[in-house]
Parts: structure tokens; C-alpha cells; sequence
């Protein structure tokens, strides 16, 4: 059975470095034999966490999807774009809607135990990111997640790729598809 990874970018901009760096990551995953699944967070409508909401008006339907698209998956290749020097609250937000109670009433934060995931980040400017890699590697492995190594920032990300999306650099194209494959080999060795 393949490896089954969902990808996210922690940016919901339109034209996000963030979104094309993990597209390029999940070539990488695929190549690797995973079956992968993008998750763009523009398509869940979600409202700042906030528990008097949850506890009157429920947990929204979008969460409840986000759920069952993590407990379909085995590992997470995300992308984090960095905000003054931490990770996005779009991400955040999301993640701790995600581990709140499932509709059957199990726990969220069971969703993130025991998965495997791999960071990447890009910015225009000089550090890639990488600051935001250290806020979100520290929360998902509190949630359980074993966060591998392996992980790529690509600074002056807006000059990096083509018109298609395409990293410009080869050499920089396959250490962020390594970080995809790398995710693959480990999360094959956890199941
Ligand atoms: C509020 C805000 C704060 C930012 N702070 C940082 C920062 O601390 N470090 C950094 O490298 N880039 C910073 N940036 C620039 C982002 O890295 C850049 O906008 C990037 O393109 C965002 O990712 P995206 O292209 O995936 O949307 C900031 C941008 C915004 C809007």
C-alpha cells in the first residue's frame, strides 16, 4: 500500500511561493511511489478559534472535513511561510481547529499522532523562512508528529521560479522533490 501524503501551504495567496515550493516537494513524493493530495487552505472558510463560538455554535463543517482528510492521510507535507519571524496564523488557526473533538467525539489531536511530516518554506527574503520552520516544527511534534530532518527554505523565493511554477535552479529542484521523497521513505519505514 503507497504512502498517503496531504500537502498545505500556510498561505492562501493566490500566487503563494509557498504553495509552488511544496508543489515542487510533492513531485518528489510522487516520485517516491506516494499518493498525494493537496489541501489548499483558500477552500476551507474557517473563523479564528475561539472556544465560546465552538461551544455555541459548533465546530464548522469545514473542520470536520479537514479532519477526515488528515485521517486519510499518513503524513503532511507542509509549507510554511514565515510572518514576522513565525510561522502564519492561517496555518495555525487551521491546525488548531483540526485538533479539536471529531464528530464521533475522538480525539483531534489523535490525527496528528503518529504522523510523519516534512517542512519546507519560501520568502523573498534572505533566510528562506526558516524561522517559521522552528515555531511549526515545535508544534507539531507537541501534537505527536514526528517532524523528519530533511527540510528546504528557498530565500529570494520570488525570483526562483518560471512562469510555470517551475524552480529555475535544478540543483535546487531536487533537494526540495528530496525533501518530498525523503518524507516518503520515512513515513514507509514508520507504517
Ligand atoms: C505580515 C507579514 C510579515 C512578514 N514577515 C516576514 C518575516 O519575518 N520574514 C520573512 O522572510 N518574510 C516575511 N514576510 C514576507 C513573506 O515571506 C512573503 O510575503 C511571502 O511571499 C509569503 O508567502 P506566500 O508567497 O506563500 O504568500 C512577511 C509578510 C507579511 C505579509
Amino acid at each position: 500500500m503507497s504512502i498517503r501524503i496531504l500537502t498545505i501551504s500556510g498561505s492562501s495567496r493566490r500566487d503563494s511561493l509557498n504553495q509552488k515550493l511544496v508543489d515542487v516537494a510533492a513531485v518528489g513524493a510522487r516520485g517516491a511511489g506516494a499518493e498525494v493530495t493537496e489541501a489548499r487552505l483558500a477552500n476551507y472558510d474557517l473563523p479564528v478559534y475561539d472556544s465560546d463560538f465552538e461551544v455555541e455554535r459548533g465546530i464548522p463543517e469545514a473542520v470536520r472535513v479537514l479532519q477526515e482528510l488528515f485521517a486519510r492521510h499518513d503524513a503532511l507535507l507542509i509549507a510554511t511561510p514565515e510572518y514576522n519571524g513565525g510561522y502564519t496564523a492561517l496555518l495555525k488557526n487551521t491546525l488548531d481547529w483540526i485538533s479539536r473533538p471529531r464528530a464521533d467525539g475522538s480525539s483531534g489531536v489523535s490525527l496528528f499522532a503518529g504522523k510523519t511530516a516534512a517542512l519546507v518554506s519560501a520568502s523573498p527574503g534572505q533566510l528562506g523562512g526558516v524561522r517559521s520552520q522552528i515555531g511549526m516544527r515545535a508544534v507539531l511534534e507537541k501534537l505527536g508528529t514526528l517532524v523528519i530532518p530533511e527540510a528546504f527554505a528557498l530565500s529570494a523565493a520570488h525570483q526562483a521560479f518560471d512562469d510555470e511554477g517551475k524552480l529555475k535552479d535544478k540543483n535546487v529542484e531536487l533537494a526540495v522533490s528530496g525533501v518530498g521523497a525523503a518524507l516518503v521513505r520515512t513515513a514507509a519505514r514508520l507504517a
